[in-house]
């Protein structure tokens, strides 16, 4: 509402409060728009609601999807992103992302920009590590941080995950359902970690 004010668009946009689609009226759209809490988070880890994706970083993305049928306007797409968790295979939700693509009849769509090293003490899993202590309130100490740290490479290593990959997600209805991976990483070298694609 304030950022509605602030850009002079209140007339247009109407703020609603809801878990995911609950409270919309009924009706589709041409646009769907999400920026959800999207992090890849091993079980037990806790961390703040607006990034726990859950272990694989699909736990909101995936409730998204099953409520897209039937929302889409024709020709229609929603768009997301997120920070997937990833073993050999791109991303790990993969399996789960192409039954329920087929079994919803959706196109979904990933653009991989990016991986950062996980599940080995990286910088990634540290940041991870003192976020969920910075979360809990506590201090962040060298200990706890080391602690912590090997509690996040311990729940990444039991998932067989040792990187994870930074995405942009669209989704449009198509009869049977597909996904796709577009693996943009080693075009934009230059992007260290992120979605920033020069
Ligand atoms: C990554 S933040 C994005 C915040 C803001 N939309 C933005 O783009 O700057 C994720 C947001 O999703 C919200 N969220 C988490 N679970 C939700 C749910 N079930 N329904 C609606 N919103 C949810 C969180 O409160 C948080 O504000």
């Amino acid at each position: 509402g304030v950022n509605a004010r602030l850009n002079g668009v209140q007339d247009r946009v109407h703020p609603l409060r809801s878990d995911l689609c609950a409270e919309l009226p009924e009706g589709s759209f041409d646009v769907v728009v999400a920026n959800p809490p999207m992090v890849a988070v091993p079980a037990g880890i806790p961390y703040p609601f607006v990034g726990d994706g859950g272990p694989d970083g699909f736990g909101v993305i995936l409730r998204i999807i099953e409520e897209l049928p039937g929302r889409l306007a024709p020709r229609g797409a929603a768009y997301t992103l997120g920070v997937a968790a990833a073993g050999d295979e791109l991303p790990l939700a993969l399996g789960a992302l192409r039954s329920e693509a087929r079994r919803l009849g959706l196109r979904i769509r990933l653009t991989v920009t990016s991986e950062h090293d996980a599940g080995s003490g990286s910088t990634w899993d540290r940041a991870i590590a003192a976020t969920s202590l910075s979360f809990e309130g506590s201090a962040v100490t060298q200990s706890s941080l080391e602690e912590r740290t090997s509690k996040v490479v311990q729940g990444y290593a039991d998932l067989g995950v040792h990187r994870v990959v930074f995405f942009f997600m669209t989704v449009a209805e198509e009869q049977h359902g597909s996904v796709g991976v577009l693996d943009v990483r080693s075009e934009h070298p230059q992007n260290h970690q992120g979605w920033y694609v020069a």
